[in-house]
């Protein structure tokens, strides 16, 4: 990627902010929360296991939105331990407080913060997690180094990011969106969903903020959709930010359109009665010197 200018990463802080933090956005997490976590299960195991979490660990989960994985480490790092939740907005880690105090956790708080200023001391905690945040980083080189200067000496850092657009998740959906719509062209010179799913990008970053033990991973992670294909178009056309905007521009009958193509396309993707998508999850993970 090319360097963007001071003015354009500011531009699209604003625009990170204002779509994450919009009520649309809130209110479908909210409203789908529950089947998102179900389908992504698969990464957060895989996220877990590569962040070596024990009882008793100190862990800030970055971009945490409604919870995951922030809620699961709670539980890894029990009652001697702690969970600081972080995201941009109140919005989404409100529900997280929320689900919280329903699984009768209190060693979790959660706090409004940029991943590219940390409100926390130096070398505050033993482990540093981020599940589908990192790729959104507007400066990515600042937040690594607000990472690594949060994390203890030898504190472990694990990121879970996209792969290649080139996958079904992407396909089934946003593909077929593409062919109807012209959808807006992502800027070369600006952060991107798929921004790390050229092999070693990710881990190259980690290496140039000053890492240690760069590790990056691709793996492939069946997910499982808990209901119909018709409640999946639902919560797609509702949940992505991306596409929601443009779905709402398009008249009736090109809607239903674009609805019919994509459950044609899911079909494929069926196994005992069930939608199973394959993801192509990006794992990286980093010591702190
Ligand atoms: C796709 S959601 C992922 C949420 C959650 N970690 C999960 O895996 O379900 C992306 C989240 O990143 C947050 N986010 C985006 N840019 C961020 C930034 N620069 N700093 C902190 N959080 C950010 C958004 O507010 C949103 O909640």
């Amino acid at each position: 990627m090319p360097n963007p200018t001071p003015e354009k990463i500011e531009q699209f802080r604003k625009h990170l902010k204002n779509d994450w933090t919009r009520d649309e956005t809130v209110a479908a997490w909210r409203k789908w929360h529950k089947q998102i976590a179900e389908f992504t299960a698969g990464a957060t195991e895989a996220l877990l296991k590569e962040a070596c979490l024990r009882p008793g660990m100190r862990v800030l989960d970055l971009a945490s939105g409604v919870g995951d994985p922030a809620l699961h480490i709670a539980q890894i790092v029990g009652p001697s331990g702690h969970v600081t939740a972080t995201d941009l907005g109140p919005g989404m880690i409100s529900l997280a407080a929320e689900l919280a105090a329903q699984q009768d956790l209190h060693n979790i708080d959660f706090k409004e913060a940029a991943a590219e200023s940390l409100p926390f001391p130096d070398a505050s905690f033993d482990a540093v997690t981020c599940r589908f945040g990192a790729m959104f980083f507007p400066d990515l080189q600042r937040a690594l180094v607000e990472c690594k200067r949060v994390l203890r000496p030898g504190g472990r850092l694990s990121f879970a990011v996209w792969g290649r657009r080139e996958q079904p998740f992407i396909s089934t959906t946003h593909g077929v969106l593409a062919k109807y719509v012209e959808m807006p062209k992502p800027d070369p010179d600006l952060p991107d969903v798929f921004r790390f799913a050229e092999h070693g990008k990710l881990q190259a970053e980690l290496e140039a903020a000053g890492f240690q033990n760069v590790k990056e991973n691709l793996l492939t992670i069946p997910a499982r959709w808990e209901g119909s294909l018709e409640l999946y178009w639902q919560e797609f056309s509702e949940v992505s930010v991306a596409a929601r905007p443009v779905l709402a521009q398009l008249s009736p009958a090109r809607r239903s359109d674009v609805h019919d193509e994509v459950l044609i396309g899911l079909q494929k993707f069926v196994q005992d009665g069930h939608l199973v998508l394959p993801l192509e999850v990006v794992f990286a993970s980093a010591i702190r010197p």
